[in-house]
């Protein structure tokens, strides 16, 4: 079984693509780089211990995606299912450059299910999130919860590319998809050979604070105290990227002909800003430099996921603690600077 993995140089992409490598799965990486750069692929070859076929491709790029699993087929090494994480994932570039992320992620999405199709590929991996939720009425959220009005471009963008994948579920009865939709990973893997490296100041959460801890921005600002939370900070639900990456594995073996799944993936505990505060303090043994703040436009109040489905039905739960996970971002964070 040959995977294409689309946007295996990213973040979420490198850390499944070792893991599918170490379940015995033939990987194929694609991506443009457009947040990520070859190292990464180095990174994930060095990890696995073998060479790992990348091709620098973008996914709107229809000929060229047709290539990729041409050539595929021609090494004698067709691709059996795809794991589709290419996308552009900044919320607020996303409310400044709409048509950018409408043509990267939904166009591109839509690119790729056509090529699939002309390749008989029916089987196919989603990256969604559990941004296509909006402001839940009630938490923990199942999978049966409403989508709500998408708070951003971005957003719309995960909600359009689960209808489209849904479509060509109806379209062919031998189709089958997991949307998978994560809530907040973090964390880097154990060796801290591959993490995540966002470009620019980082909008997310634990990636501001080992780059502020390393001394390379200013001191975090806690986006509001005033909310209706125990202690007045937003509440999410981290998750370690090793297990995110352990539930893709799991979904892509579970992919069943002719059915079309969601799954929501977290821990199933809600943490507060203030509360991952002082478990970085628990993991490093370093205070974070912080301020109290005022909110951050568009924040959700708090979320976390039920996760029970994807428990039952692929026989996933997360691990790994916030700590462990706040402790191996750490570790990754000081390879760079
Ligand atoms: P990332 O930016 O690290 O990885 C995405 C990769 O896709 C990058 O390497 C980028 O260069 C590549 N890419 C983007 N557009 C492309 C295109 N047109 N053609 C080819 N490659 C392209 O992000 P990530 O955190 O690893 O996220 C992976 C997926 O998970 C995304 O779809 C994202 O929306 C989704 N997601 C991420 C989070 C999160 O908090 N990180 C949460 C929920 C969902
Ligand atoms: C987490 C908490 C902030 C930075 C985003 C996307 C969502 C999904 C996951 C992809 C919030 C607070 C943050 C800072 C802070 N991604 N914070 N100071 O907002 O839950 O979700 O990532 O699909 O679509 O919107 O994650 O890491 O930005 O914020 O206090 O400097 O940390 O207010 O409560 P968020 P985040």
């Amino acid at each position: 079984m040959t995977i294409l993995v689309t946007g295996g140089a990213g973040y979420i992409g490198s850390h499944t693509a070792v893991a599918l490598a170490e379940s015995g799965h033939k990987v194929v990486l694609l991506d443009n780089f457009s947040n990520s750069n070859m190292n990464a692929v180095e990174n994930i070859r060095s990890l696995i211990n073998s060479e790992v076929v990348f091709y620098k491709v973008d996914i709107r790029d229809r000929d060229a995606l047709a290539l990729v699993f041409q050539a595929q087929i021609d090494l004698a090494s067709p691709i059996s299912s795809v794991i589709h994480f290419a996308a552009l994932k900044s919320v607020g570039e996303s409310v400044a450059k709409p048509e950018l992320y409408h043509d990267n992620n939904t166009g591109g999405t839509k690119t790729l299910l056509e090529v699939m199709s002309e390749f008989s590929v029916r089987k196919i991996v989603f990256s969604s999130s559990c941004t296509v939720y909006g402001e839940p009425d009630v938490v923990p959220v199942d999978e049966s919860s409403p989508f709500k009005k998408a708070e951003s471009p971005y957003g719309q963008t995960k909600q359009d590319c689960e209808g489209l994948i849904t479509e060509q579920c109806s379209v062919f009865n031998d189709f089958s998809s997991a949307l998978l939709r994560y809530f907040n990973p973090i964390g880097a893997h154990p060796s801290a050979i591959i993490g995540e490296s966002p470009s620019g100041v980082p909008d997310n959460l634990i990636p501001f604070i080992c780059q502020s801890v390393a001394g390379l921005r200013d001191p975090l600002t806690v986006f509001g105290t005033d909310y209706p939370t125990p202690d007045g900070s937003c509440v999410r639900d981290y998750l370690h990227v090793m297990d995110l990456a352990d539930a893709h594995v799991l979904a892509l073996e579970n992919l069943t002909s002719g059915r079309c799944r969601s799954f929501n993936l977290g821990t199933g505990t809600g943490t507060s800003v203030l509360e991952v505060i002082s478990s970085f303090k628990e993991a490093t043994g370093i205070d974070v430099p912080h301020s109290l703040g005022g909110r951050r436009e568009g924040d959700i109040t708090a979320i976390w996921a039920d996760s029970s489905r994807a428990e039952t039905e692929l026989g996933w739960k997360a691990h790994r603690s916030i700590v462990e996970a706040l402790a191996d971002a750490w570790r990754w964070q000081k390879t760079l600077a």
